[in-house]
């Protein structure tokens, strides 16, 4: 199948929303995203992301990208990592793994400041 095009709206199964913007020249991105769910009770922001798409693999393989989420209403930052895939329909679906980083007062809390999971983004539009 052809090359999945990342830009548009897509959706977890948090049921989070985000933005994928067109592709620069260089295969950096940007694009905002809209969280469910959040770790504090503050009121979620829509947040900015920045990413990267490398080019397609020699092997006809669909492409690797990344980005990360400037959280606008908490210190934390997240950061994915991911693979475009496209079935036998055409129905295209964003593989990821995310870390977030939380701010934490010391060294003491390093310990519990990372949180890691997977994720399946489905196109909205
Ligand atoms: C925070 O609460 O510190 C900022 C929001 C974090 C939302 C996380 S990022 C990974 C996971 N996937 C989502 O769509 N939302 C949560």
């Amino acid at each position: 199948p052809a090359a999945c095009d990342l830009q548009g709206l897509w959706r977890n199964e948090l049921g989070s929303n985000m933005t994928l913007l067109a592709l620069d020249m260089d295969g950096t991105f940007s694009g905002s995203y809209h969280t469910a769910v959040a770790a504090t009770d503050k009121q979620i922001l829509v947040s900015p992301l920045q990413g990267a798409l490398q080019p397609p693999g020699t092997k006809g393989q669909q492409p690797t990208f990344g980005f990360t989420v400037q959280w606008q209403f908490a210190d934390s930052t997240t950061v994915f990592v991911g693979q475009c895939f496209v079935d036998r329909r055409g129905k295209e679906v964003l593989e990821t793994a995310w870390l977030l980083r939380e701010g934490v007062p010391s060294r003491r809390d390093v310990w519990k400041a990372t949180r890691v999971g997977t994720s399946v983004f489905t196109r909205v539009k």
